[in-house]
């Protein structure tokens, strides 16, 4: 009887803390709340992110010199990278893969990074 009085407590108890948790969407995507990732289309808001932060080492004629090799200006070639993981995983710092862009410490700007995961989302299309 005791244990079932306590096991009803705890129960409730966690029920209780549960309740607390909700999810600010400010708090987990700190710059969401103005990020537009409407219309992410590679044309109009993805080629325009890349070259501010990428293709100084990541173009055609860069790559060579300073992008090892990786040229993400053709389309194939970016979405060989979306296909193997490693350009949102670059992005995001996520560990295995080199962080990028090379030599900051710091992600890209997470709106950014938000309307590259929602055209990678959307199937990474050629648009
Ligand atoms: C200053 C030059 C430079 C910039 C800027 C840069 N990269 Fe790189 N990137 C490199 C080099 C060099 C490598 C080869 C791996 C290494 O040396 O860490 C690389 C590797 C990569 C790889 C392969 C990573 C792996 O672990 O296999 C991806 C994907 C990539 N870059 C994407 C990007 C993206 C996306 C951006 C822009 C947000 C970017 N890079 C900006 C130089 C750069």
């Amino acid at each position: 009887m005791k244990i079932t009085k306590i096991l009803i407590i705890l129960f409730l108890a966690l029920i209780g803390f549960q309740s607390c948790y909700y999810d600010v969407e400010e708090r987990l995507y700190p710059n969401s709340g103005g990020c537009d990732t409407t219309n992410a289309a590679l044309s109009a808001k993805v080629k325009p992110k890349l070259t501010g932060y990428c293709y100084n080492c990541h173009s055609a004629s860069n790559a060579a010199s300073a992008g090892a090799g990786i040229n993400l200006e053709t389309y194939t070639n970016l979405k060989a990278q979306v296909d193997n993981g490693k350009l949102l995983n670059s992005i995001n710092h996520v560990s295995g893969t080199s962080p990028m862009p090379k030599g900051v410490t710091s992600k890209i700007d997470a709106c950014d990074i938000a309307i590259i995961e929602k055209w990678v989302a959307n199937g990474a299309k050629d648009n």
